[in-house]
């Protein structure tokens, strides 16, 4: 049975009983990995010491550095032969992170999906197509197989090649569709130039959109042009995936799923638990997980915990969307890329000077990335310049895995600024 409608349906204090129960299950876990025992004895804590939901807070946090800093399999909690998939994110420069998965680990992501998915009405008999990227993209297999479980004729489509994609969604009756918010905005554009009216031409009902920030705005203007209900998913690769947290019918904030994480809301400065309501950086425990569990880990997302009850009549909290990030980290088609990626691969050339700057637009429901850069030199070699140029984007497009428009200007050129150096110009408003 891989829905748990009894997990799914616990009241508060039954969550609570369970999140103890798995929180200690999990301290134990944790002791397996080299990462964990080194980092519970720098602390003297034993896992003994954690005996009530309250004792979690003894536990330091856990941040994406640690998982840089023991990259490839430091935290795993589980023998190697144990581990069947990793997920790794960010390209080749910056040290990449990973994340192990036993097969019990992708049975109940995939259970978590297939939750979520139930949740807004999706049903064996739909068809659901999902347009991320997959390989190492968690919103492909994630979605891939919570969908499968869920026993929905599952297109993987993936992403990119809008008019492919949008022949499926006719050709197959695709009534469930997963894609960004930015990417439903590029399909709508497409399906106009294709003469297709997705109201009248399509079977679409129901549109699963995340990774990525969005406002209610977007939301609604998304349901009204393509005709569907829009429902927002959260999730991280550091927790699997897609299935951490989604909006019910309701609509109303996303419930997080308690049976598998425990929540914890920080001042990002202080790392202090925020007043109730107040918004502050998501903290994560997982607690049903078991080649790599991650104990009080920084997401670095900004949200609050909604207060009240769901009319729906589910207990576990909910979220409400994404305000931000407490880092630098930006997201670009659904790509997460940080500012000192772009850098290390620029101040490779010698030919550049140490000043650039990134600007963000979405023009036609795209992305766009502009990467400026000085010249350490003046140079009017237009060939060697232009072959410069593409050899920058080649490297830059290999290490954040969207495409920059790359452009040579002048030493001494762009703007000078007091103190420190701003480098990322964010002009992206909503255009959908
Ligand atoms: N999802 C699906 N398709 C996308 C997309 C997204 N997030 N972002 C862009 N595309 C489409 C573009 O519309 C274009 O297709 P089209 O010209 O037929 O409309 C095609 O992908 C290439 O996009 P482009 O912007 O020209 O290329 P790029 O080199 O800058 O970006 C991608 C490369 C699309 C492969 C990369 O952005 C990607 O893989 N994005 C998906 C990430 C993802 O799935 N995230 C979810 C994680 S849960
Ligand atoms: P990844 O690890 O590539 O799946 O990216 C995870 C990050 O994407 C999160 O930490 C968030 O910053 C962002 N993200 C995912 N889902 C959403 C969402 N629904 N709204 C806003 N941001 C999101
Ligand atoms: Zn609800």
């Amino acid at each position: 049975m891989y829905l748990h409608p009894e997990l799914e349906t616990l009241s508060r204090p039954e969550i609570e009983v369970l999140q103890l129960e798995r929180l200690k299950k999990t301290v134990a876990q944790c002791m397996n990995s080299p990462f964990y025992r080194k980092r519970f004895a720098d602390h003297h804590i034993k896992p003994e010491d954690i005996r009530s939901l309250d004792d979690l807070k003894k536990i330091p946090f856990t941040t994406k550095q640690d998982l840089r800093d023991n990259y490839p399999f430091g935290l795993a909690a589980v023998p190697m032969e144990q581990v069947v998939r990793l997920h790794s994110s960010s390209g080749t420069t910056g040290t990449p992170t990973v994340i192990l998965h036993t097969q019990k680990d992708l049975d109940e992501w995939a259970n978590a999906v297939a939750r979520c998915l139930y949740m807004v009405g999706l049903r064996p008999g739909d068809i659901f197509q999902n347009s991320s990227g997959y390989g190492m993209f968690t919103g492909g297999l994630g979605f891939q197989y919570g969908a499968e479980r869920l026993g929905m004729l599952t297109v993987p489509a993936a992403a990119g090649n809008t008019k492919r994609q949008i022949k499926f969604i006719t050709d197959f009756g695709t009534t469930a569709l997963h894609a960004i918010p930015s990417y439903a905005g590029r399909l709508y554009e497409v399906m106009e130039e294709m003469g297709i009216d997705p109201k009248r031409d399509t079977k679409l009902h129901t549109l699963i959109i995340g990774a990525e920030p969005h406002s209610e705005e977007q939301r609604r203007r998304i349901e009204e042009m393509l005709g569907v209900k829009a429902y927002n998913s959260f999730g991280m690769s550091e927790m699997c995936g897609p299935g951490v947290a989604f909006e019910c019918k309701k609509q109303n904030g996303l419930h997080i799923w308690e049976d598998y994480y425990i929540v914890e809301i920080v001042d990002p400065q202080t790392l202090e638990p925020v007043p109730e309501g107040e918004v502050g950086e998501l903290v994560l425990t997982t607690i049903n997980r078991e080649a790599m569990p991650l104990l009080r880990y920084r997401t670095r997302d900004l949200t609050r915990i909604l207060p009240g009850d769901c009319p729906c009549g589910r207990h576990h909290i909910r979220l409400d969307r994404m305000k931000g990030r407490s880092d630098d980290m930006m997201i670009l088609k659904g790509v997460n890329i940080f500012p000192i990626q772009i850098e290390t691969i620029l101040m490779q050339f010698a030919e550049l000077g140490n000043d650039y700057l990134i600007t963000l637009t979405n023009e036609e429901a795209n992305d766009l990335m502009t990467v400026e850069v000085e010249l350490k030199e003046f140079c009017d070699d237009y060939p060697r310049l232009q072959a410069l140029t593409k050899e920058i984007t080649r490297q830059l497009k290999d290490e954040i895995l969207i495409t920059p428009i790359v452009r040579l200007v002048p030493k001494g050129s762009l703007p000078k600024q007091e103190g420190k150096a701003v480098r990322v110009n964010d002009l992206r408003k909503t255009l959908i």
